[in-house]
């Protein structure tokens, strides 16, 4: 039986780097688990990578930075799965780098639709769900050292603020309904998150640069995902509004 055996569990961002991870430990695990990203085909083949898992991986593609995507891959896990105990908000994606001087409107609204709207969205109806289901639940988010640090640009680091805000905040408020909201704090990972960045702004990359130099050697996002199967499953149970480094000791830097 694995760590996971009888939870449902929605993972947005599963298409590759982190969520990917996540999605895989959490199958071997025994969860059956929605997977959401916008390349269907991407997640189509996780779950027939995974179908010999002791868990069930069932593919939701959408844009998890439109309110009724968020809403309806959790009716889809209650739809198809009778319930739903875990949401791992992951899926972001970078800015530009610049300083807030020089950020476009359109990458505000783009990092903030999707890193910080989406996990909103997301949380408002996991939370809700939850108190109908009459279930405990628990809330995973991914943040960044860039709600602490500036090693990204002004966008990106407040959008991760908020996420780390955001999970506070809801561990404090449905303290009482059993749901429990943590936050992981990644360092740097290989994964593809730099496609999402556009052409960077070098003059603010270059003031960057020394705080970047802070970090260890990028790590693997298998790391991010044992930390999520810890934070998400009842091992945790008495674990919540926690922000757990996943960095390497960046975070000492
Ligand atoms: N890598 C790092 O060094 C690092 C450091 C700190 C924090 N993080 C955070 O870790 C999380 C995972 O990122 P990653 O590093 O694993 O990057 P990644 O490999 O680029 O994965 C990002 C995932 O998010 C999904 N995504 C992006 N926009 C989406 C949208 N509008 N709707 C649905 N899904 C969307 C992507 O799928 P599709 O493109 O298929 O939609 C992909 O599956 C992010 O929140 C990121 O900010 C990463």
């Amino acid at each position: 039986m694995g760590r996971l055996t009888g939870k449902v569990a929605v993972v947005t961002g599963a298409s590759s780097g982190m969520g990917k991870e996540i999605v895989t430990l959490f199958a071997k695990e025994g969860a059956k688990v929605v997977a959401v990203a916008r390349r269907k085909e991407r997640l189509e083949e996780l779950a027939k990578n995974l179908s010999g898992e002791e868990g069930v991986v069932a593919v939701y593609p959408g844009d998890i930075s439109q309110k009724d995507v968020n809403e309806a891959m959790i009716d889809f896990a209650v739809s198809e799965f009778g319930k739903l105990d875990i949401l791992v908000n992951n899926a972001g994606i970078m800015d530009d780098m610049a300083a807030v001087g020089d950020f476009s409107d359109e990458k505000l609204q783009a990092v903030f639709n999707v890193n910080v709207f989406g996990p909103f969205y997301a949380t408002r109806k996991a939370v809700n769900t939850f108190k109908a289901q009459g279930t405990p639940g628990s809330i995973v988010h991914i943040a960044s050292e860039g709600a602490y640090k500036t090693c990204a640009g002004a966008v990106y680091c407040a959008s991760k603020s908020a996420v780390v805000t955001l999970s506070r905040n809801t561990a404090y408020m449905y303290k009482a309904e059993g749901i429990r909201s943590n936050c992981i704090i990644a360092g740097g990972f290989k994964t593809e998150i730099s496609g999402s960045m556009g052409m960077p702004n070098m003059e603010a990359y270059g003031k960057l640069k020394a705080n970047l130099a802070t970090a260890p050697a990028p790590g693997d996002p298998i790391e991010i995902a044992k930390a999520v199967l810890f934070l998400a499953g009842d091992e945790a149970g008495y674990i919540s509004g926690a922000e757990l480094a996943v960095d390497g000791g960046w975070c000492t830097a």
